[in-house]
């Protein structure tokens, strides 16, 4: 019979074992391979390094099917934990690359899903710190099963509270689905990797030769597939990225989000605003500058920075508190909305309506962009996914028309008629169903022709148009926009809106859920 010493000290002695992972060798090879430990993960994660880890002395399930049964793993290569970020409780699942390369087993994947359930039921969220050569190829049946659940899991979060994954090593085959189905990820440079299917497989079926940076590094997905919204340069920048991004986000969606501000307006005008735009409405600026003179300073969080830049999705605060904000970005193809911009932009509508969080767009689109590529590539279904993500929001909305504001795109960036509770046009707004050039090529065709100098007589109904149209005045004479508004008075404008939008109740048939075109 062991004495009480003995009992405390064998406690220590599992602890110790636990906390080591794999072992002092191969912490010290995962440093070589310029990532964390998953451990030292969260001490930067968590408010001066304090947590709470759960499950920590589980070990390997040793089903006996299995040809690792009785080998020692200390946390089955999982690490999970809850603690304070910022002040406020997250859950979070750290896996371990020193144990069997962080590979997914039974126990691993069970410890995960608890994890998920917990953040579920305390209502705060979620973050997977994800380094891992996948499904443990030993545990076969119960590795596919376990990533079965983390999916079946992040689908049940989905829209409850806000899930973070960090990319900081491998993130391979269906492994790198749960980050798909999360609501950001965050990917560090040089060692994060994510792909279904890796460059040897690639090779071996296509012939295509391609490194695994090229294939599913960070920047592949930040600026091509669009897979990811942040990208990191390490492990200490992804996590202070996330730092960042829950600073503007609810615990949960019954919560609000974290309030900087004492509930007044701080008014602040930047003159240069009445001269931002161009004189020449085919010049481009930055949509940056814009929204920089408007939101509370150094407030924005750019979300897919890289990625379908021709629209702008971030989050950032008027007067302390999160807005998020869809901008056309007049300087990359002219600002059109084509597939990839209607995706973005979409997916940032949808994590605003369902965490409660105000939505502000800035107009300057010349309309969806033209081309039999797009067409092809199903430009009708991906705009169609902004005008339902529009639709379908219930939170305040928000609508300042810049400049140009034309057809169908002019209803995608939520119009009034799609639900915008307020909408103000700037005097440059230039709001009508297409620019002069298309207007007077289809309606003074045959008089054009007929002219005795086409050339004069086109400039004459140009001008006639655009001095007619391209102005906000007709829009707001029939109040298709609530107010014309001084460019310096915007943020005086939007911190009004905002607050006497505050109480915004909106209620609708209930139903299971909408079809959103996919
Ligand atoms: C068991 C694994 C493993 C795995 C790595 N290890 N992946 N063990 N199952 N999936 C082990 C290695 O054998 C090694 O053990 C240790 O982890 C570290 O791996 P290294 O190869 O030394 O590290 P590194 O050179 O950094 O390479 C990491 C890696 C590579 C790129 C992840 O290990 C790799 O390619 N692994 C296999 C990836 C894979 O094919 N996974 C299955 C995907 S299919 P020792 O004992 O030598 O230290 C999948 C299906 C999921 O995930 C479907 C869900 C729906």
């Amino acid at each position: 019979m062991s004495t009480v010493k003995e009992k405390i000290e064998l406690l220590h002695k599992k602890d110790a074992e636990a906390n080591l992972g794999g072992g002092a060798d191969a912490i010290t090879k995962q440093h070589e391979r310029g990532k964390l430990s998953a451990r030292e993960r969260l001490q930067l994660l968590f408010d001066n390094g304090y947590y709470q880890e759960f499950n920590k002395l589980v070990e390997n399930s040793g089903r006996k099917i299995s040809s690792i049964a009785g080998r020692k793993m200390p946390g089955d290569g999982m690490v999970t934990a809850c603690g304070p970020i910022n002040g406020r409780i997250a859950y979070v699942a750290s896996q371990d690359f020193t144990i069997m390369g962080g590979s997914l087993g039974e126990m691993h994947a069970w410890k995960m899903s608890e994890a998920m359930l917990k953040s579920l039921k305390n209502g705060c969220p979620f973050i997977a710190i994800n380094d891992s050569g996948g499904a443990r190829i030993q545990e076969a049946i119960f590795s596919l099963r376990g990533y079965g659940e983390a999916f079946y899991h992040n689908t049940a979060l989905s829209g409850i509270v806000p899930q973070i994954s960090i990319i900081a090593g491998p993130c391979a085959g269906g492994a790198a689905y749960s980050p798909a189905l999360m609501d950001f990820i965050i990917m560090v440079k040089n060692t994060g990797k994510l792909f279904i299917t890796g460059p040897a497989v690639i090779k071996g079926v296509t012939g295509e030769v391609v490194s695994d940076e090229e294939l599913g590094g960070a920047m592949a997905h930040a600026t091509k597939s669009g897979n990811i919204h942040f990208v990191a340069e390490n492990d200490n920048h992804a996590i202070e990225i996330t730092k960042q991004l829950l600073s503007y986000l609810p615990q949960n969606n019954t919560e609000t989000t974290p309030s900087y501000g004492d509930g007044s307006i701080d008014i602040i005008e930047y003159p240069d605003l009445n001269t931002i735009i161009p004189d020449d409405p085919k010049e481009p600026y930055n949509m940056l500058d814009v929204i920089n003179k408007i939101v509370d300073p150094g407030s924005v969080l750019e979300v897919k920075q890289f990625w379908a830049t021709n629209i702008l999705t971030c989050f950032a605060r008027m007067n302390g508190e999160t807005i998020g904000i869809i901008a056309n970005q007049p300087c990359v193809k002219a600002g059109c909305l084509d597939i990839d911009a209607s995706d973005k932009a979409s997916e940032h509508i949808r994590f605003c309506n369902a965490f409660d969080i105000p939505i502000v767009t800035f107009v300057d689109v010349p309309g969806f962009l033209p081309g039999v590529q797009q067409e092809h590539g199903g430009i009708i279904r991906h705009g169609a996914k902004m005008l339902f993500s529009y639709s379908a929001s219930t939170v305040p909305k928000i609508t300042v028309v810049i400049r140009k504001a034309y057809g169908g795109a002019y209803l995608a960036m939520c119009a009034k008629s799609l639900g915008a509770d307020r909408t103000a046009a700037w005097p440059t707004a230039e709001i009508a169903v297409m620019g002069s050039e298309g207007a007077v090529a289809v309606l003074n065709a045959k008089e054009l022709k007929e002219a005795s100098d086409p050339a004069a007589r086109k400039k004459e109904l140009l001008k006639e148009y655009e001095d007619k149209w391209q102005t906000p005045y007709p829009a707001a004479e029939y109040g298709l926009i609530d107010a014309v508004i001084e460019p310096v008075k915007t943020r005086e404008y939007i911190s009004v809106c905002l607050q006497t939008l505050k109480n915004k109740r909106e209620v609708r048939p209930a139903k299971k859920h909408g079809l959103i075109p996919m």
